[in-house]
């Protein structure tokens, strides 16, 4: 059998269990499936749309049936995805990539900005669950996009964290980029892990952070993905394939391709282009 032909990587039809609209532009969608009720947080699946495309997707939450994404609406496919309702079909391949290593115990810092916080979410759950103490930064534009921060208050309160919200135009919690409030924070407190998700230059930021404050590091990454499983070369990261090397990348790693991470990604041409 060849090496594509796995498990994780045949269609499966699965009807929506049920849609949740979170903020202005994301909306959850609930679905069973055998395969992705096991994911790990930073995994992600292919979601096929028929006759329009399949994208990529984070997986958001996993239950004892299934699993959910949460989709944020900024183009055809994500519309579409948007306008399906309880019952309506969907096709998935995955769960894809390696997520995030767990620590089991300690203090860690989790950092995200805008879709970001969505497999940081998921995380930060599995995190509480261990006894993990937690201090969760969320970080969006406005607080119309900000995302899960009821969920997140409660799970960093869980083992005596806390949660810092930020927004760019300070409409809710402190006004300022979330890679500021890191950087002031990381003078005052120790971590014995620095977990990041959201648009690159703030990974990037977050990694030199990690570097100056010789605290480990872990991001999850986004690159544009076709067959996410390591064949067709659309989401190289200097000599990583993202689909199957990440999409969480460790401080050793990113600092491997530190001339490409957070400077060049490919375009569907495979043309380099700069962030
Ligand atoms: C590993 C991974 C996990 C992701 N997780 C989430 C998530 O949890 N929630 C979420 O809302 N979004 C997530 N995304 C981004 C999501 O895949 C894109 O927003 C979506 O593909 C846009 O499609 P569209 O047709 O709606 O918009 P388009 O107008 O087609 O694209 C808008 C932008 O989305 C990106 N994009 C489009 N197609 C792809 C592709 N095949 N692969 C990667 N990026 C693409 C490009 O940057 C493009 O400029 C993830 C991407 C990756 C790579
Ligand atoms: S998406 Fe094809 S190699 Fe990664």
């Amino acid at each position: 059998m060849s090496v594509w032909h796995t498990e994780a990587n045949s269609l499966r039809v699965v009807p929506l269990k049920k849609a949740k609209q979170e903020n202005s532009s994301v909306k959850t969608l609930f679905f069973d499936d055998e395969l992705c009720r096991k994911a790990v947080p930073g995994q992600f699946i292919m979601i096929w749309i028929p006759g329009l495309d399949e994208i990529p997707m984070s997986i958001s939450y996993t239950f004892p049936q299934g699993a959910s994404v949460s989709v944020e609406k900024v183009g055809p496919a994500t519309e579409a995805l948007h306008a399906l309702r309880a019952g309506d079909l969907i096709g998935i391949r995955g769960p894809f990539g390696n997520g995030f290593r767990l620590m089991k115990k300690g203090s860690v810092l989790i950092v995200g900005g805008g879709t970001g916080l969505i497999p940081l979410t998921f995380l930060g759950e599995k995190l509480a669950k261990l006894g993990v103490k937690i201090t969760f930064m969320a970080g969006a534009k406005t607080k119309e996009k900000l995302l899960f921060t009821d969920k997140i208050g409660l799970l960093a309160r869980k083992n005596r964290g806390k949660m810092i919200v930020t927004t760019d135009d300070g409409s809710c919690g402190i006004r300022c980029l979330v890679t500021d409030a890191a950087e002031e924070l990381l003078v005052k407190e120790k971590f014995d892990m620095i977990y990041a998700c959201g648009p690159e230059p703030m990974m990037y930021k977050m990694l030199s952070l990690a570097e100056k404050h010789n605290v480990a590091f872990q991001a999850s990454l986004e690159r544009l993905m076709r067959c996410a499983m390591g064949i067709c070369g659309s989401c190289m990261l200097g000599k990583f394939r993202v689909c199957v090397d990440g999409p969480v990348f460790t401080k050793a790693q990113l600092r491997a391709v530190k001339d490409e991470f957070g400077r060049f990604k490919l375009n569907f041409n495979g043309k380099r282009l700069k962030i």
